[in-house]
């Protein structure tokens, strides 16, 4: 998809279709629809529409006028972007998105999205759409033999002729790179566990890598084992697929020594428990289990593109989860990378076995602090549905600095507690820790195991495992892999820019 702004007035532009969006200015069942952008040749042409009601009816849904009155345009979408107090960035995103999602089955290929007036000024409006734009741009369906081509090929932004047009231009590259970053993260996490092994994953890290200018080492089982990684080890000791080990810098010149960020990503490429094998409904899923590597992948691609001055590393530690005769079982003992020994009561709490010596890693290559992405926990589903990710962090300047990432990303995480009494629940009575702490709390017991291997390092743990992948459509993003965590990132490593 190509983006491309327009400079000059909406009633003048010769496109396909117009994009603008209407809010609910009225009180209770009033219908008072206005639209967002207060140009009189566009409210001219979408009088009638608006006062109809029919507008307003339904947040994020589409009317779609042909021949407007007044406009060049060959058709005007007016997209429903909810109650005016209620409309921000967040909303921007998702009226765009819809936007795509309307107009991509019926064959039209190219729009024009007139900007909404929000308090959060012109530059956030502009970034909120291109990314809304590109998130909505992909759809799941791979292997469909009888997949339609249905992407877009061209979004224009209009702007009016008094904009700071170099400013747009800048903020619309960088939208661009986030959400094509973001979906590069949402095709590895799509595929299935046959087409996404370790070897594979390791392989598209390489290609990407090579084509933005990163570079990346791809370890094996032998380096895997010389390095002690006994942890990660013993999770890919069951599985016929050989484990890898990504590790990806990006060290641009003229940034500074310290800090160095260390990205530690969850890659499970299939799930299914190993010998405390998980029940056969929805393990399909498990296919999923790497989208916090995926996600580190995704967030270091944007930076080679976005080219922040912040030294950043990245660790994705890829391996499949597997019952077979060579499976660790209950009860085995495995001595990790930091050299603290770990009591194996179940094998699928995997996740932060691989974790324990990814973060351990990180530490030895010079990271000063540490984010891990992970679906860690069923437990962090239970806790928090399908609508915030869980954070949690050791550190209170390093969380403060997310929420204003989070501010900027749109992406919703809820914080987590890490009080050293839940350590108790991990406690083993042969080895240093166990891998799991019994029903309660679950979420936060994986955290505190994790919170064994960062030490004093600032550090914070996503627990993306309810969101990462969406079980429903909704009308500005499809169903399936959601790319969490990518944006937050690009948003919070861009802060320590220098
Ligand atoms: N990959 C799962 C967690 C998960 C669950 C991700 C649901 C996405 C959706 C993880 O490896 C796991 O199996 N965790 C166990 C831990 C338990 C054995 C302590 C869980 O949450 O059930
Ligand atoms: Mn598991
Ligand atoms: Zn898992």
């Amino acid at each position: 998809m190509d983006t491309k702004l327009i400079i000059g007035s909406a009633a003048d532009v010769d496109s396909e279709c117009l994009v603008v969006v209407a809010v609910d200015h009225g009180e209770k069942q009033k219908n008072d629809a206005k639209l967002t952008n207060r140009d009189t040749a566009l409210e001219r042409a979408a009088t009638e529409l608006l006062s109809s009601g029919e507008v307003t009816s339904k947040p994020f849904e589409a009317v779609l006028v042909h021949h407007p009155q007044g406009l060049k345009a060959k058709k005007l979408l007016v997209i429903n972007g909810g109650k005016a107090k209620n409309f921000g960035p967040t909303e921007v995103r998702k009226a765009a998105g819809t936007a795509l999602r309307f107009l991509k089955p019926k064959m039209i290929k190219s729009c024009a999205f007139v900007p909404s007036e929000i308090s959060t000024g012109f530059e956030d409006a502009v970034r909120c759409i291109v990314e809304g734009a590109y998130v909505a741009d992909f759809d799941p369906d791979t292997y469909r033999s009888e997949r339609k081509d249905l992407r877009m090929q061209e979004i224009s932004l209009v702007i009016p002729a008094n904009a700071d047009k170099t400013a747009a231009q800048r903020i619309l590259e960088q939208a661009r790179i986030i959400g094509e970053s973001q979906n590069f993260t949402r095709e590895l996490v799509n595929e299935p566990g046959n087409r996404m092994t370790p070897t594979v994953l390791g392989n598209r890290a390489k290609e990407m890598c090579e084509k933005v200018g990163l570079k990346c080492e791809v370890m094996g089982p032998d380096r895997i084992k010389e390095l002690k990684m006994g942890a990660f080890w013993s999770v890919a000791q069951g599985s016929d697929e050989e484990p890898r080990l990504i590790v990806v810098r990006y060290e641009p010149a003229g940034a500074p020594e310290k800090p160095v960020i260390g990205l530690v990503g969850k890659g499970i490429t299939f799930d299914t428990g190993g010998i405390s094998i998980k029940p056969a409904d929805g393990m399909e899923k498990m296919k999923y289990d790497m989208a916090g590597g995926a996600a580190m992948l995704g967030a270091m691609r944007a930076f080679a593109l976005l080219k922040p001055k912040v030294k950043v590393i990245a660790i994705v530690c890829a391996t499949e989860n597997m019952p077979s005769g060579h499976a660790q079982k209950p009860g085995d003992i495995q001595i990790a990378m930091s050299g603290k020994s770990i009591e194996v009561i179940n094998t699928d709490a995997e996740g932060r076995l691989v974790l324990a010596d990814g973060l351990h890693y990180a530490r030895t290559l010079g990271c000063t602090h540490l984010i891990d992405a992970a679906t860690l926990t069923g437990a962090c589903v239970i806790a928090l549905g399908m609508v915030n990710a869980g954070v949690f962090a050791n550190n209170e300047d390093f969380y403060q600095r997310f929420c204003k990432a989070l501010q900027r990303s749109g992406e919703k995480f809820w914080r987590l507690p890490l009080d050293q009494e839940y350590f108790e629940q991990i406690r083993s009575s042969i080895a240093d820790m166990m891998n799991t702490g019994g029903r309660y709390g679950g979420a936060i017991n994986a955290a505190m195991f994790l919170k064994e291997f960062v030490e004093d390092t600032p550090w914070l743990h996503l627990d993306i495992a309810g969101v990462a992948w969406m079980e429903e459509n909704k009308s500005w993003i499809a169903k399936g892999p959601s790319g969490i965590a990518v944006r937050s990132l690009v948003e919070f490593v861009g802060s320590f820019s220098s």
